[in-house]
């Protein structure tokens, strides 16, 4: 079967990697890919979110099935557009896509089943938003409604804080449109976690949980970025956390949405707060994760493309898919300056003495004169894989030494403190 993988990060060339490993999986794809998906499969010169060309270029190379990454081809309809030229393709439509789209949607839908989150209110009139915010307890979450590439919620320690959030996103327009509106919410504490499940509307697999890590510097100092590291599965994720959040949260909300005429396939992702009132859910996006999708889709023991295709086929109540119990433990090795600026064409060197029991997983890279460069902030998501998180740690850190280029950097503490 010939397969496209739609992106270019870690996340995509992760799952490249694991389609590949199924007995099925004939030409492979990426678009548009980097310099690691290049050595697996082929990259199509088609941007991401140029919906058109990737259905042309789909049809052009007889693809069967496409897996959309990114969510920002989804919240555009990709896959409205693959269903309605007979090409099968994996991720939800614009309409479910929502979910993650427009945090007023998700939060609405949530308040309406009873799908616990945080107390909130959403705002149009800057006005309203102004004055609800003066009347609210600190601190207190805003957030864009729309897309803004992980860039659009302020935790708001004081009310100045918060105003001064309303003003950049309604005001300034700092996001353009996806701040038109915005949800103001109350703020939870616990430990954050990220709870992945495949659906094809109605039958829901087993959970995968993982950890990420936002913050550039160890310690979680430093900037937000795109994500610095991850591990999976976490110290504290049991059968019964698993089964809560389960029935608790993901079942309802793939009913809800089939409810409201848009029914959910593919991968739902809750980003998720452990409150001392049980697991709440803090966002809930249309795609796998990055970083986590590095350190989750190693531990599937069960044929992607089968999942993927029995999703596509409203089949997956037909797959018994299952997770390792083995541990993977993910480090973004980034180029200096990032999440700044940062130089790229810069020459990577070790990449072929990767040690056994690691991965790598290429982002932001390019091939220049036949040799792999760099070509983005976050370069690399090198993996560690052992019977345990102190293990798969070792491992990850152990290759991640081995390679360099000038500037690279990384947290030193991912899964260090894993419990
Ligand atoms: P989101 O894009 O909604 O996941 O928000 C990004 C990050 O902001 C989350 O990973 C949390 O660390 C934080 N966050 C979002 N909502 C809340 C909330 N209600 N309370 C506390 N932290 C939050
Ligand atoms: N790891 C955060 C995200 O993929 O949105």
């Amino acid at each position: 079967m010939n397969l496209l993988v739609i992106g270019s990060g870690a996340r995509e060339h992760a799952i490249l990697a694991a389609l590949k490993r199924s007995p099925q999986a004939g030409c492979l794809f990426a678009a548009p890919g980097n310099a690691g998906t290049a050595a697996i499969a082929t990259n199509l010169p088609v941007g991401a979110s140029d919906i058109p060309a990737l259905l042309a270029a789909a049809r052009q190379h007889a693809v069967e099935l496409t897996v959309v990454g990114p969510e920002t081809p989804l919240a555009e309809g990709a896959v409205d557009c693959f269903r309605e030229a007979g090409l099968a393709i994996f991720g939800p439509t614009r309409a479910a896509a929502r979910i993650e789209s427009s945090k007023a949607f998700a939060k609405e839908l949530m308040q309406r089943h009873g799908i616990p989150t945080a107390a909130s209110r959403s705002f149009d009139s800057h006005e309203k938003a102004v004055a609800y915010v003066k009347a609210q307890e600190t601190p207190m979450v805003v957030k864009a409604d729309g897309l803004a590439a992980g860039k659009g919620v302020v935790v708001a320690r004081t009310r100045e804080e918060a105003l001064q959030a309303l003003e950049e996103c309604m005001v300034r327009r700092a996001f353009g449109d996806a701040g038109e509106r915005v949800v103001v919410e109350e703020c939870l504490s616990g430990r954050e976690v990220s709870v992945f499940a495949f659906t094809d509307g109605e039958s829901i697999s087993p959970l995968v949980a993982a950890c990420d890590y936002k913050r550039a510097q160890d310690g979680d100092q430093g900037p937000n970025t795109g994500g610095m590291g991850g591990y999976s599965p976490p110290g504290f994720w049991t059968p019964a956390l698993a089964r809560q959040i389960e029935e608790g949260i993901i079942r309802p909300t793939v009913r809800a949405l089939a409810q409201a005429g848009a029914p959910y396939t593919g991968v739902l992702y809750a980003g998720l707060m452990l409150t001392s009132q049980g697991p709440q859910v803090l966002e809930f996006n249309c795609r796998l994760g990055d970083p986590e999708t590095q350190v989750v889709l190693p531990r599937l023991e069960t044929d992607l493309v089968e999942v993927v295709e029995a999703v596509c086929k409203g089949e997956l109540h037909r797959v018994a898919l299952r997770w390792s119990q083995q541990a993977c433990v993910g480090v973004v090795v980034a180029s200096g300056g990032y999440p700044g600026e940062y130089r790229t064409g810069l020459h990577i060197s070790g990449l072929e003495q990767v040690p056994e029991g690691a991965l790598v997983f290429h982002a932001g890279t390019a091939t220049s004169d036949g040799s792999v460069v760099t070509s983005g902030g976050r370069v690399l998501t090198v993996v560690g894989r052992g019977r345990d998180l102190a293990d798969a740690r070792q491992r990850a850190y152990a290759a991640a030494k081995r390679i360099t280029f000038q500037g690279a950097f990384y947290r030193t503490d991912i899964a260090a403190v894993a419990v």
